[in-house]
């Protein structure tokens, strides 16, 4: 079982709705029992709201229902999960300086977007319009259909080498 969680600031807009386009895609490949995911956010400033109202009306065009509750990183995140995924350059930042100061990490850190280019960013849509809402669905989507692909390299090289 791979662990995947994706990080923003508030949990309540882009990281919620990666894992939502995430959990979808996941399933659409098959490996709903291969992999697991969940968000968090940097800020503590959303804990225990549902996602924003644009944010779920994005999902819900698409065809997904968000249920998430908004939590905190929190240190153990980093011994339970393979991949943490952040939305931008600062929750970057602040998930490495975390990382730090942590005994014991398994956890890779990346970009959302990093297997599309360097250092490119989703970037914050809280106090834009629905507009950047949409785009940031479109992002999510393109983003995380590249790293589904390259987690089912990784998964599929795995099971070979164990045959
Ligand atoms: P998110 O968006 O990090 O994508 O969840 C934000 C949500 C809330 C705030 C900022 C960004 N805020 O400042 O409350």
């Amino acid at each position: 079982m791979k662990k995947v969680l994706f990080v923003c600031l508030g949990n309540i807009c882009r990281s919620p709705l990666a894992e939502g386009i995430f959990q979808k895609l996941i399933e659409e490949a098959g490996l709903q029992d291969k992999i697991f995911v969940d968000s968090a956010g940097t800020s503590s400033y959303h804990i225990g709201e549902l996602p924003d109202y644009r944010t779920c009306q994005v999902a819900e065009k698409n065809g997904i229902i968000l249920t998430h509750r908004a939590r905190q990183v929190r240190k153990e995140d980093f011994k339970e999960f393979d991949y943490i995924l952040a939305a931008d350059k600062s929750n970057l930042q602040h998930l490495q300086n975390l990382q730090s100061q942590v005994s014991y990490s398994k956890a890779r850190l990346h970009l959302i977007r990093d297997w599309e280019g360097k250092n490119l960013e989703v970037p914050d849509p809280y106090y834009g319009s629905m507009k950047d809402f949409e785009q940031g669905y479109v992002l999510l989507e393109k983003a995380l259909k590249n790293f589904v692909e390259y987690l089912q390299k990784s998964i599929g090289e795995v099971a070979q080498k164990t045959h």
